[in-house]
C-alpha cells in the first residue's frame, strides 16, 4: 500500500469508527461526548506546544496564551469543588493518582483501598500505581449488599492498622462513601483520605453525589471526561492549602509524573468547566434519575440488577449479574453486535484472579444518552431492547439504531457558534 492509500485507510476506519459511534447506544460507564464547543477547541496551535513549570514561572517561552488559559482554568475548578488548592497539569486521572501516591507514600508504609473485586480502579491495586508505593494494600470493608462501605469495620481497620492512606472512590461506583464517618479514625491515625471522584465527578460538581472535600477527604484526584464534560485530562483538588502539605503534590505532579502536559486538551477543559457551572446540577439529577429508571425497567424484565433494595443505584451506574446467561464477556459481546455497547465487569465478591476475562457482571452509565437527551422513557425502551436482544437471542441492531437515531444532538453544553457570538 501507498502512503496516500494507507491515509485514504486512515481516514476511513475514523470515519467508519464515528458513524458507528454515532448509530449505537453507548452505555460505557467511563466514556462521554464533548459538546460541540469543547471538542472544536482541541484543535488549536496548543497542539504544538510545551509549558513546563506555572503560569508566570515556565520553563519554556512563547507560553503566554496557554498561561491565561491554564490560571482560568484552575480558578474555575478551585471554585467548582471548594478547594483550596487544585493542579489541572494531569493527562489522566491515572497520572493523578500517580502523583498523589508518589508523595504521600514515599517509603511505603500501609494503605487501605477497595480491591478490584470491590470496585476499586487498577490504579489503586497492587499491580498499579499505588501497588509500587505501598507496602501493603488491605481492603476496605463492604456491607452485605456488597457495593457500600461498611464505615464500622473500616474504622476498626484504621484502628488496627494504621494506614498512612486511605483511597476511597471507585470504577465501579453505586452509592456514595461514607468519608464524614471515617474521618476521626483517620485523624487518631494520622491517615490521609484520598477521594478518587474518576466516575462521579460531574454528578458531584453537580451537587447531586456527595461533596468529599466539604465531608473531609483530604485530596479528591479525578479524570475529566466521565460524568464529567471535559476531554480526557485529570485533576487533584485539596481541602488544605499549606505550603508544607501542598509542596510534594505539586513537585510529584511536575516533575514527578509529567513534563509537558497536553496543552492542547486544557482550552476544551475550562469550556467544558464553564459547561459544568451551568448545566451541571440538570445534568446530574437527570442522569442519576435514569440510572434509577434503568435499573428498575431492567429489573421489570427479571434482570438480576444489582442493589434492588437501595434503589439499584446513586450514581450514573448500574450492575447487572449475567451469569445466567453465559457470563460478561459473551453478553457485553453479543450487545455489542447489535449496537449496545458496555462492558463486563467484576461484581463484588469475585476472585479477579479467577474470572477477570469472564467475569458474572456488566456495568452500565446512563451518562452519555443522557447528554443527548434521552429520559427515563428511552430508559424503558434501552430495557425492551437489551431484554430482546440477551433473553430471547433477536437481532436489534436496527431497533438501537433507531432510538440512538432520535436523539442525535449533545446537550448540556455549548454549541460552535456559542464560541464566536
Ligand atoms: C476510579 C478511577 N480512577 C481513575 C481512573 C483512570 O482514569 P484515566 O482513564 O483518566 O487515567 C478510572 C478510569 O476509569 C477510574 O475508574
Amino acid at each position: 500500500m501507498t502512503a496516500k492509500e494507507s491515509l485514504h485507510q486512515i481516514a476511513g476506519i475514523c470515519r467508519r469508527h464515528e458513524t458507528w459511534r454515532q448509530e449505537t447506544i453507548n452505555l460505557i460507564a467511563s466514556e462521554n461526548v464533548l459538546s460541540p464547543a469543547a471538542r472544536r477547541l482541541l484543535d488549536t496551535d496548543f497542539h504544538h506546544r510545551y509549558a513546563e513549570g506555572h503560569p508566570g514561572a515556565r520553563y519554556y517561552e512563547g507560553t503566554k496564551f496557554i498561561d491565561e488559559i491554564e490560571t482560568e482554568t484552575h480558578k474555575l475548578i478551585l471554585k467548582i469543588f471548594g478547594a483550596a488548592r487544585a493542579d489541572v497539569r494531569l493527562p489522566s486521572g491515572t497520572m493523578a493518582n500517580e502523583a498523589v501516591f508518589s508523595a504521600l507514600m514515599k517509603g511505603g508504609g500501609v494503605a487501605l483501598a477497595h480491591g478490584i473485586a470491590g470496585g476499586g480502579h487498577i490504579s489503586h491495586a497492587r499491580i498499579g500505581a499505588l501497588g509500587k508505593r505501598a507496602d501493603k494494600i488491605l481492603e476496605l470493608p463492604r456491607l452485605a449488599d456488597g457495593f457500600r462501605m461498611d464505615a464500622a469495620a473500616t474504622r476498626a481497620k484504621i484502628a488496627e492498622h494504621k494506614p498512612r492512606l486511605v483511597v476511597l472512590g471507585r470504577s465501579l461506583f453505586l452509592f456514595p462513601e461514607p468519608v464524614a464517618e471515617i474521618r476521626e479514625a483517620c485523624d487518631e491515625v494520622g491517615a490521609t483520605i484520598l477521594f478518587d471522584g474518576s466516575h462521579v465527578l460531574g454528578l458531584i460538581a453537580g451537587g447531586m453525589f456527595q461533596s468529599p472535600l466539604a465531608e473531609g477527604a483530604d485530596l479528591m484526584t479525578a479524570s475529566t471526561h466521565k460524568t464529567f464534560f471535559g476531554p480526557q485530562r485529570g485533576i487533584i483538588v485539596s481541602r488544605e492549602k499549606g505550603d508544607d502539605w501542598w509542596k510534594p503534590i505539586d513537585r510529584a505532579v511536575f516533575p514527578g509524573v509529567t513534563s509537558n502536559h497536553h496543552l492542547f486538551t486544557l482550552p476544551s477543559l475550562w469550556a467544558a468547566s464553564l459547561e459544568v457551572v451551568e448545566f451541571g446540577a440538570a445534568y446530574a439529577q437527570a442522569t442519576i434519575a435514569n440510572a434509577k429508571a434503568l435499573g428498575q425497567a431492567l429489573h421489570d424484565r427479571g434482570f438480576a440488577v444489582a442493589a434492588p433494595d437501595l434503589g439499584f443505584t446513586e450514581s450514573h451506574q448500574i450492575a447487572i449479574d449475567v451469569k445466567d446467561f453465559g457470563g460478561g464477556r459473551d453478553v457485553s459481546r453479543k450487545l455489542s453486535d447489535n449496537g449496545i455497547i458496555c462492558n463486563m465487569n467484576l461484581l463484588p465478591g469475585e476472585d479477579p484472579r479467577k474470572n477477570a476475562r469472564n467475569p458474572q457482571g456488566l456495568r452500565i452509565g446512563v451518562q452519555e444518552m443522557t447528554r443527548f437527551g434521552m429520559g427515563p422513557d428511552e430508559m424503558g425502551r434501552i430495557a425492551e431492547i437489551f431484554g430482546a436482544c440477551v433473553k430471547d437471542g433477536q437481532n436489534v441492531t436496527a431497533d438501537a439504531k433507531a432510538l440512538r437515531d432520535a436523539f442525535p444532538t449533545i446537550g448540556y453544553g455549548f454549541s460552535e457558534a456559542d464560541l464566536s457570538s
